[in-house]
């Protein structure tokens, strides 16, 4: 059976195969560090009875007043486990890890371009809040859009009202 488990310092060293995929967003060392020292409860990886890591979320919660939000940092399932339900489950766990710390809402950033992740975020119940513009840089530099789910606290929907303009990056909140 799957089993999903907190992410450890060791599954850095295993989980470049999952990596490895076009569309999941590699970083340096230091930033999956400060992620799991600052937010351990937001890192979670899916491993096999093998022992073989399928997929993993990270994720972090932050801002201030009605802005408190959980954000999926990073969501990504090995090809050869996709359309197991494994990416749900990563997702539905940072959603109530979110619940439990009171946030109103829970945020990601996709690019406009991958539709197949746009439609998964919007069978989970995920909006399109607004569009960034050039948000992604590097090689493929695109915009992206911003989605949410509004969680038990925004009992009105307050959240994720999407906004009709896009914004730039140095307009973000963060
Ligand atoms: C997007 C991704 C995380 C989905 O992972 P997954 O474990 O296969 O997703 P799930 O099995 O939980 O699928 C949940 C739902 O998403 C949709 N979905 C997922 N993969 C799909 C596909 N290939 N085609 C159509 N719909 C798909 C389906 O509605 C699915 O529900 P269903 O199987 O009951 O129909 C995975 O394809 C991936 O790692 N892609 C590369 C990295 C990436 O794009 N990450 C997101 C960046 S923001």
């Amino acid at each position: 059976m799957t089993s999903l488990r907190p992410f450890t310092c060791d599954d850095l060293f295993r989980f470049n195969a999952i990596n490895l995929d076009p569309l999941t967003e590699n970083f340096g060392l230091g930033f999956y560090l400060q992620y799991l020292a600052r937010w351990p409860e937001y890192f979670m990886v899916a491993e096999s009875p093998a022992g073989d890591l399928m997929g993993y979320i990270m994720g972090k919660c932050e801002g201030v007043g009605e802005n408190w939000h959980g954000h999926v940092t990073a969501v990504t399932v090995g090809p050869e486990y996709r359309r197991l339900g494994l990416a749900k489950r990563l997702m539905d766990g940072l959603e109530v890890t979110s619940d439990k710390k009171r946030c109103y809402f829970v945020d990601l950033f996709v690019r406009v371009s991958n539709k197949l992740a746009i439609g998964m975020y919007e069978k989970l119940g995920y909006i399109i809040y607004r569009t960034v513009l050039d948000y992604y840089s590097g090689e493929k530099e695109e915009d992206a859009y911003d989605m949410r789910k509004a969680l038990s606290r925004d009992r009105n929907g307050k959240s994720v009202v999407p906004l009709t303009e896009p914004v730039r990056i140095d307009e973000l909140e963060f």
